[in-house]
């Protein structure tokens, strides 16, 4: 049996410190499918199926990775898909707690989820897809942020 991880988000936009939970995720599970999802508090600035295709290009060296688009809660793509996994990256104590609260409340809404946390590395640690936004909105330099494959693509959307 194939054991099949996924990596849900927002991803508005995929980030280098993303793209690196991805890239080790790959190499611990058999498959990993990189899940755009709704989160209810935050309101979106990229088009959710653009940020699919955004996915699709960071990630088309990784043969076991794929990209889809869920309008539901996680816990239901875990059971549809068989997955037996979801993968989140933790980058400070804060992180964890937001992330193990959620990973709880999952594991009630379908017992036997498993959360893996994944640390981030060191040098991602102070990024995020919102601080990535808010600094290119006031025209500043984000490159070092965003995966390079995917740069051109995205810098429109968070002018
Ligand atoms: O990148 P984000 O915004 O931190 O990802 C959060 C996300 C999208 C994974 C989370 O909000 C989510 O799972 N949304 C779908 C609805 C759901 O299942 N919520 C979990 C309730 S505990």
């Amino acid at each position: 049996m194939k054991h099949l991880a996924i990596f849900p988000g927002s991803f508005d936009p995929l980030t280098v410190g993303h793209l690196d939970i991805i890239q080790r995720a790959a190499g611990l599970f058999d498959e990993v499918m990189v899940a755009v999802l709704h989160n209810p508090a935050k309101k979106g600035t990229i088009p959710f199926d653009e940020r699919l295709l955004l996915i699709r290009k960071a990630c088309s060296g990784l043969p076991n990775v794929q990209a889809a688009a869920w309008d539901g809660m996680l816990a239901d793509l875990v059971k549809t898909t068989g997955a037996c996994a979801v993968v989140r990256g933790i980058r400070d104590m804060r992180d964890f707690d937001t992330e193990n609260a959620m990973a709880c409340l999952n594991r009630d809404l379908l017992p036997g989820l498993e959360t893996v946390f994944l640390p981030t590395l060191p040098q991602y640690g102070h990024i995020s897809s919102s601080a990535v936004r808010e600094i290119a909105s006031f025209g500043k330099d984000v490159s070092a942020y965003l995966p390079e494959s995917i740069l051109n693509d995205v810098l429109p959307y968070l002018k």
